[in-house]
């Protein structure tokens, strides 16, 4: 007997399960399906972010920033601590134990607002007269109906041609949060958001890494300056990254893998590590949601085609977050799917690309929104910039972390900020400011006039809007 329900959410990362909550706020009756297992076979909502992504990344990066503190720099506060050691299984466990609070929290949203959750394969079964039919598999088969169908399904690892992920010498993001000890030599290929996370993790915990790019620029998306003021802060941590190379051939060794590869000066090497990190981009989850069934369109590389709604070809059938085009974030994947769910109420969201945050947590932290400068340059934009120094901040000193800066590029002629680019101490956090200030179309202008707390790392912001009119008072 098949359960009818409003809407029928497919996947419970980011997009989907807020997309269902949202949807339940307003009203309709939810369901939402999704495959992941935890460790012991139970649901474990929230996606790729949750279980092998944003979440466990972020603790992982904590515990080994805390053992690097320890290890360098207690002694300068005058703290003695004797040998600092990692207990590598007991990071990985306080890692587990930090994704399953944030699945049962979700599972607890889920009851509190009403969704209903199944837990299994999502599939379109058939076209229904003004709906569809959505089969769930797995150990609670079941059949559902409803008007409409939000496809939130996210994305996998992309893995090298003709070498697959084993997850125990050869790593995609799931087997590189679950090492239980610190590879001597690890290599990353791809020296994107993960390569350098996941880079630094190992790194602080005493692994020799070299990450190989196939780009001959550093983090071309990010502003060229900012790239450049983190790629000397890496090199100086002894983070190995060499640019424009040409990876061969991958293989799997007694001890480790070898990775044959062209460096950019034409000369051809062998890297020898005990572990391979492949962190190259990621690929749409369509497969198993059976979209020939009901003619659902997807592009060349399987993602779901939709319009700026989120709308597929398919009448009530939408689809939100890394399974469409844009970035893959989790709080765009988020912003999408309440967009979704307040469109079918018949409400009018909107999700402006343009003022997404980007933030890579490594050390330092960097983090953008809106243009770069090489954008407006090649757009022929005439804007003005201001920068500001954490070296020139107070508290940034009494941190013990002055590296970075804050940069606001704003419209030379309206003053209206167009970009800001920081890289330094604690900056995903400082970025939310910029963000606000781009969604209420504020110029450089208004920031250097709001009173900013004293001391604090936001002063930067503010002292760079002032350098935007070359009035900085602290440098
Ligand atoms: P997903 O989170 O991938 O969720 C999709 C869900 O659908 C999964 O649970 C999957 O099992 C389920 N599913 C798929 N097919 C079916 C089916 N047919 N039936 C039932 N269920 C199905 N983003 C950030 O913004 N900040 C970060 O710090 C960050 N860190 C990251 C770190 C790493 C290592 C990785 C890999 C990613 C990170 N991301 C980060 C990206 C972020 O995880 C994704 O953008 C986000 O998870 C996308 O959300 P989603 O809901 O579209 O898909
Ligand atoms: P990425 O797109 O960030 O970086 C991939 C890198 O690999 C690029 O620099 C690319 O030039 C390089 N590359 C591709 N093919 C290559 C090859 N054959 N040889 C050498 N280099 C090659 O992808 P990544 O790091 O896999 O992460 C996937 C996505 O997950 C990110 O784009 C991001 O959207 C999301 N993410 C977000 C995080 C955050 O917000 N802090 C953290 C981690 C992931």
């Amino acid at each position: 007997m098949s359960q009818t329900f409003d809407i029928v959410v497919i996947g419970a990362g980011p997009g989907g399960y807020i997309a269902a909550i949202r949807a339940a706020q307003l009203g309709f009756k939810v369901a939402c399906i999704d495959e992941w297992k935890n460790a012991a076979g139970g649901p474990a909502p929230g996606g790729t972010c949750t279980n092998v992504g944003c979440i466990p990344s972020k603790a992982l990066l904590q515990s080994s920033e805390y053992f690097e503190h320890a290890r360098l720099h207690f002694a300068e506060h005058g703290i003695s601590t004797g040998a600092v050691r990692i207990d590598v299984p007991q990071m990985i466990a306080r890692k587990d134990a930090v994704v399953r609070q944030n699945n049962d929290g979700i599972l607890y949203l889920f009851k509190k607002n009403k969704v209903t959750f199944f837990h299994g394969r999502g599939s379109f079964a058939r076209a229904l007269e003004g709906g569809y039919e959505i089969a769930v598999s797995g150990a609670q088969p079941a059949t559902l109906q409803a008007r409409h169908v939000i496809v939130a399904t996210g994305s996998r690892a992309r893995a090298l041609p003709g070498v697959p992920f084993d997850e125990e010498r050869i790593l995609s993001n799931d087997g590189a949060l679950r090492l239980q000890a610190v590879p001597k030599r690890l290599a990353i290929i791809g020296a994107g958001v993960i390569g350098l996370e996941m880079g630094s993790v190992w790194r602080r915990l005493g692994a020799e890494v070299t990450i190989l790019e196939g780009l001959p620029t550093f983090l071309a998306a990010a502003d060229e300056q900012i790239a450049k003021e983190a790629k000397k802060a890496f090199d100086k941590q002894g983070l190995k990254i060499e640019l424009g190379v040409k990876v061969g051939e991958v293989k799997a060794t007694r001890k480790g893998v070898a990775i044959a590869y062209t460096q950019a000066n034409g000369a051809e090497v062998t890297l020898e590590a005990d572990r391979l990190i492949v962190s190259i981009g990621r690929v749409p989850n369509t497969e198993g949601l059976n979209a020939e069934a009901v003619g659902l369109k997807l592009d060349e590389r399987g993602a779901i085609v939709v319009d700026e709604q989120c709308r597929t070809n398919l009448p009530g059938v939408w689809a939100v977050g890394d399974v469409v085009r844009g970035p893959m974030l989790a709080h765009k994947a988020e912003e999408e799917g309440v967009a979704v769910a307040e469109r079918i109420a018949g409400q009018h969201p909107h999700v402006d690309f343009n003022t997404i945050p980007w933030v890579i947590y490594t050390s330092p932290e960097i983090a953008w929104v809106g243009q770069t400068e090489q954008q407006l340059k090649a757009a022929g934009r005439a804007y003005k910039a201001g920068t500001f120094p954490f070296m020139a901040n107070g508290r940034a000193r009494a941190l013990g972390d002055t590296t970075g800066l804050v940069k606001i590029l704003a419209d030379a002629v309206t003053d209206e900020i167009l970009g800001v680019h920081m890289v330094g101490p604690m900056v995903s956090e400082l970025i939310a400011e910029a963000v606000v200030a781009m969604e209420f179309k504020a110029s450089a202008e208004d920031i250097a006039r709001i009173c900013h707390a004293h001391p604090s790392l936001s002063e930067a912001t503010k002292e760079a809007a002032l350098a935007v009119d070359k009035r900085t008072l602290n440098f």
